[in-house]
């Protein structure tokens, strides 16, 4: 038998206590309270259009259940990267530090993206990136609280380059891309595929991201006369490219190859300057689905915009956080099942469903699109369920 002695009976007071705190806790995560939602994305400079897609699409898909997930109402959260990487660790601390939120979407550059998931690792807070395809995120950087809801960079480039090799059958291909992450790899994914298929990537160009004086670049693609370009450009610098290599007159010649970027939601500001071009993306205009058909309505009356890849790609961010959501009754602290939920799920996207591979990058169709007026027309099925390598992720 024990005596209560005071010490002993302040210490279970004590215990009482810290076990009251920690159910108030549990239930606070559980929420029946708002889940915060941290959108770092870029709201300036030349991917401006992406992030405002991105965040678009995203709200579409909350707003389509009522503005909840789980049962949790959404609350945002928002922080302008300006897709710049020496920025990114300030800027997302204040998501995860200041603003203490539950999960974090972002980013379209992959320079930011990488300090972001060193971030979300090291914090634990779960992190969807809606763009960004640095091949790292979903490679030697992997963690269970990291998704992607879009495509690594060697996902669309490579099968650009089976395309150009196999169905185009280019023999010297000239590259030019800026100089970071995004370009290098999305280069590395077209020589990979082009060069097992016979083709040779003959010369990189690059310049730092990003410039846009391209002159100096075009008269060397000029001389050199390759049988094609392959070219990783987005936003407001895939629109001068695009239009500078016309008004040099290349396009005559030397086809333009691409990842999607290259012309997706830049077709009304390219104009002539991009028809007939070939490219290769997770997305497509013309799918004529029924589910993206019906996306497609919804997001032209919600934003009086025609969507294209970054919207979808916000838009499947959000499905993924309520895949997890539901998973876990609205508790996002219960990271391995809400993992283990997204990890099981075939996603209803616009593209097509996909699932997520075990590294949590999407295993998808990449469609080969043709530019004709406004759109990337659809032309056929490039590589079906193309899976990133992975290489270096180990979860
Ligand atoms: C990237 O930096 O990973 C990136 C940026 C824009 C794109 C695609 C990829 O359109």
């Amino acid at each position: 038998m024990t005596t209560r002695t005071p010490v002993r009976t302040a210490r279970l007071a004590l215990t009482a206590l810290a076990f009251a705190a920690a159910l108030c806790g549990t239930a606070g995560a559980q929420g029946t309270g708002k889940l915060k939602v941290g959108l770092m994305l870029p709201y300036s400079g030349t991917y401006t259009a992406l992030g405002v897609a991105i965040e678009n699409g995203f709200k579409l898909y909350v707003d389509e259940q009522g503005g909840k997930l789980a049962g949790r109402e959404i609350e945002y959260f928002k922080v302008d990267d300006e897709s710049d990487p020496a920025k990114a660790t300030d800027n997302v601390n204040k998501l995860i530090k200041r603003d203490n939120v539950d999960v974090i979407v972002g980013t379209v550059h992959s320079g930011v993206a990488m300090a972001m998931a060193k971030a979300a690792k090291e914090s634990g807070t779960v992190l969807i990136v809606p763009n960004a395809g640095a091949d790292a995120v979903t490679g030697p950087m992997c963690a269970p609280n990291i998704f992607r809801s879009s495509f690594s960079n060697w996902q669309p480039a490579y099968a650009m380059g089976e395309v150009a090799a196999k169905q185009q059958g280019k023999k010297k291909v000239m590259t030019i891309t800026w100089k970071y992450a995004a370009g290098e790899e999305s280069v590395n994914g077209f020589k990979e595929g082009f060069e097992k298929n016979g083709g040779k990537v003959d010369k990189q160009l690059t310049l730092p991201f990003p410039n846009v004086e391209f002159q100096a670049l075009l008269t060397e693609i000029a001389a050199a006369k390759p049988d094609a370009v392959y070219a990783f450009f987005a936003g407001g610098g895939a629109v001068k490219f695009v239009k500078d290599y016309q008004a040099a007159g290349l396009n005559k010649t030397i086809p333009l190859y691409g990842p999607g970027f290259l012309t997706d939601g830049t077709l009304d500001a390219q104009g002539e300057s991009a028809q007939g071009m070939l490219t290769t993306l997770h997305y497509a205009d013309g799918l004529n689905t029924p589910r993206d058909n019906a996306f497609r309505t919804a997001y032209a009356k919600s934003f009086k915009l025609q969507p294209d890849v970054y919207a979808v790609q916000g838009y499947d961010a959000a499905q993924m956080l309520g895949v997890g959501l539901n998973a876990t009754k609205g508790d996002i602290s219960k990271k391995a099942d809400f993992a283990a939920a997204v990890e099981k799920a075939k996603i209803d996207s616009p593209r097509g469903a996909f699932t997520v591979s075990k590294s949590h990058n999407p295993v998808q169709d990449i469609y080969l699109r043709k530019v004709d007026g406004k759109e990337n027309k659809l032309v056929s099925t490039a590589i079906k369920g193309l899976a990133d390598p992975a290489r270096g992720c180990r979860m």
